[in-house]
């Protein structure tokens, strides 16, 4: 039977990336889609910016993809969509592969490496307080939340054929959060040893050593801000925003995304770089069982840069649907 798979597309540039997305996954598979709203659009016309309907209709479907979702900064207690989405389905991990595409200028050797983020806590709880001079934020660090997504980065090292997790932490200034977060992901790694290493490293040391030797690293697990930072700077590693997917897995539920917002200034121009968004969908795909088909569609993507068939953000001159119908193009020639 055809996988059911949520789609939502968001604001900006979100609708355009997502139609090229599910075009190009109705090439390799059968599946059934369904739409459900969430983002600013959505606010606006529903006084919501995630209708309950669309948390409902993600529960009964196989999987998500998700393009991008505005976020206004003017509206108090406005919520964002994706946000609230991940903790609603209890997406805990945020996975976010970087891998090098050839003809992509960069300054570095070809790079594989992901980050595994933690989705569901840390600095992104939500509880924060403030009078006329003074705010806080709470930070929750949980052993169980951080068990898991180490346990999580782990697996997917395995999976992977990865050899190193490190375990990235700012735990000689925040000692007791991230102090446990460090003790509960090590006794998580202590059962992977020696098959696969485990080290540690302070965030601002990663942020560092990505811009002078991102090549050093394999698999990082972090929570929740950091893994949020980080992940934007990995990004450019391989050639910017436009290119780098994520998947947010949970115990039942998953939901696929590229790594990039809803980028307005481009939206409706036709030259938003669709390679995130199609790598997430490959993603989705590899995770629903398609592996094969995620991979024809990996190496499409890869064929389209090769022959320079690529936007300008990455160097090209290619508008979006015209490195779509290359990436197509390769497909079809794969599958035949
Ligand atoms: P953004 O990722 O939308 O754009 C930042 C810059 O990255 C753009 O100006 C553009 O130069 C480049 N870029 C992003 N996507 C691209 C693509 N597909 N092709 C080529 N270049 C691309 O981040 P920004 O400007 O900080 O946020 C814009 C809106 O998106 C905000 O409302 C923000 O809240 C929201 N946002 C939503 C996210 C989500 O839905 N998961 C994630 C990040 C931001
Ligand atoms: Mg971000």
């Amino acid at each position: 039977m055809a996988k059911k798979i949520l789609f939502i597309n968001g604001d900006g540039i979100g609708p355009e990336l997502m139609a090229h997305a599910k075009s190009i996954v109705d090439v390799l598979t059968d599946v059934q889609w369904v739409e459900g709203e969430a983002g600013y659009a959505t606010f606006q016309k529903c006084g919501t910016s995630l209708p309950e309907e669309t948390v409902q209709r993600a529960k009964e479907c196989d999987a998500t993809l998700f393009c991008a979702v505005t976020t206004p900064p003017n509206i108090p207690n406005y919520k964002s969509a994706i946000v609230t989405l991940r903790k609603e389905l209890d997406l805990y991990a945020n996975l976010r592969p970087f891998v090098s595409l050839p003809n992509v200028p960069s300054n570095y050797p070809p790079l594989r490496f992901a980050i595994v983020r933690e989705n569901t806590e840390g600095m992104y709880c939500g509880i924060e307080e403030a009078d006329e001079n003074r705010a806080t934020a709470t930070r929750i660090i949980t052993r169980k939340g951080s068990a898991r997504i180490v346990r999580f980065a782990f697996e997917y090292a395995k999976k992977e054929k990865f050899s190193n997790v490190t375990l990235v932490h700012k735990a000689n200034v925040l000692r007791k959060t991230d102090g446990l977060f460090l003790e509960a992901g090590k006794e998580v790694a202590s059962a992977y040893s020696p098959a696969i290493s485990c080290d540690d490293a302070l965030v601002d040391s990663v942020a560092m050593r990505f811009v002078k030797s991102p090549q050093d690293f394999q698999v990082l697990a972090t929570t929740n801000l950091f893994g949020d930072i980080l992940s934007d700077e990995a990004s450019a590693l391989i050639g910017g925003l436009g290119v780098a997917p994520s998947a947010n897995i949970g115990e039942k539920y998953s939901l696929f995304e590229p790594v990039h917002g809803s980028a307005p200034k481009y939206a409706g121009k036709n030259i938003a770089n669709p390679t995130g968004m199609l790598r997430a969908s490959a993603m989705m795909l590899a995770h629903l069982g398609f592996e094969a088909e995620a991979a024809h569609l990996e190496d499409a993507i890869v064929q389209a840069c090769k022959s320079n068939v690529k936007t300008r953000d990455i160097g090209g001159s290619a508008s979006t649907s015209e490195m779509v119908q290359e990436i197509k193009k390769n497909l079809t020639r794969a599958i035949c």
